[in-house]
């Protein structure tokens, strides 16, 4: 017999909705790379609106949007302030040194949140030796700190750094609409505070592809033609571009519930042997929690999920289980009773 499994590795793995098929399905379409898909244009415009940024470009993947965005801020010799857990750092295959020749400097944080004296020691000038910091990038929510929310007040701190000493501010906003679901701040807040944004149409949102990085006009001309060297210029992408839309549009409501969903998970799964997790910390759509088992490893605990139907990834040290639109109520309970029947 063939089990269905209720699937909380990420948000990434959600399915685009039959509407969105449909916008598919019949989008209209032109040649991006020669700048003529009216769908990609909508999407493009309906982003930078919604940042709050004067353009917007659109581009496969949220990794290929940080990519550009540090290399359209930086030049060689140079170095990027980073969160030391962030996704940019950790889990973009080192596009900084690969792409940009710039070195990244982590700095810690509570949370996601750098403190504003940590991000001023860390600045360089150049000499001889050292590299000159240009660029600072934030991360909001903080995947790897649980889907943490970064406060708007950090935000303003970096701001302020930056402009003293004449540094940009980009934010990897993959998740940032989680972040203004749970915060209650409007994006373009959060926009504000930075140069770039770029954010992922395709976690939580539900689209099968896409991130946008949004700027001012002139950056992301520029950004037009990086992406173009990245073999990122696309052609009739307005098939891929339409679900964007309607993710922008439709699909931010709803985070909220997943939230709530996420909550309900940690509380349902605390407190259990072997589980190491404060329902307290959990913001926004990511549950991570360590695992410590007396006769259980990580591996064996996410085989006998697997057994039971739910799926979750290893992180260092523990366990990460993400709600999204394909995980219902029915599937967190689920998810919880596999947790009693294997600890209990
Ligand atoms: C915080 C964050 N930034 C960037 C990315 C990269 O997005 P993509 O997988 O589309 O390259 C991810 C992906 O999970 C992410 O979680």
């Amino acid at each position: 017999m063939s089990i269905t499994y209720s699937d909380f590795r990420s948000d990434t793995v959600t399915r685009p909705t039959a509407k969105m098929r449909q916008a598919m399905a019949e989008a209209l379409v032109g040649d991006d790379v020669l700048g003529d898909d009216p769908t990609v244009l909508h999407l493009e415009r309906l982003a930078a609106e919604t940042m709050g940024k004067e353009a917007a470009l659109y581009c496969p993947s949220g990794t290929m949007a940080n990519s550009i965005a540090v290399k359209m801020w930086t030049n060689a010799l140079e170095e990027v302030i980073v969160e030391e857990r962030s996704h940019i750092y950790n889990m973009e295959s080192t596009h900084m040194t690969f792409i940009s020749g710039v070195t990244p400097r982590p700095v810690r944080s509570a949370r996601g949140a750098m403190d504003p004296k940590d991000v001023v020691a860390a600045i360089r000038k150049p000499n001889v030796h050292t590299p000159q910091t240009t660029l600072i990038c934030l991360e909001n929510t903080h995947n790897n700190w649980g889907g943490a929310v970064v406060p708007l007040e950090n935000f303003k701190a970096m701001r302020k750094i930056a402009d003293e000493n004449g540094l940009k501010v980009h934010l990897d906003g993959a998740r940032i609409f989680n972040a203004s679901a749970a915060a209650g701040v409007p994006v373009r807040d959060y926009a504000g505070q930075v140069d770039s944004v770029q954010f992922c149409l395709s976690k939580g949102l539900s689209a099968p592809v896409g991130s946008l990085l949004a700027a001012s006009r002139e950056r992301i001309d520029f950004g037009r033609r990086l992406r173009k060297a990245l073999g990122g210029g696309m052609r009739q992408v307005g098939v891929l571009a339409a679900p964007g839309i309607i993710a922008l549009t439709e699909m931010v409501d709803r985070l909220k519930d997943d939230h709530a969903r996420a909550k309900k998970l940690a509380a349902g799964i605390s407190g259990l042997p072997g589980v190491k997790i404060d329902p307290a910390t959990v913001e926004t759509d990511i549950v991570i929690f360590g695992f410590e088992h007396p006769s259980i490893s990580v591996a064996a605990m996410l085989e006998r999920m697997r057994a039971k139907g739910i799926l979750a990834l290893a992180v260092s040290g523990g366990i990460r289980m993400v709600t999204h639109k394909d995980v219902g109520d029915e599937d967190v309970a689920r998810a919880v009773r596999a947790f009693k029947e294997i600890l209990t």
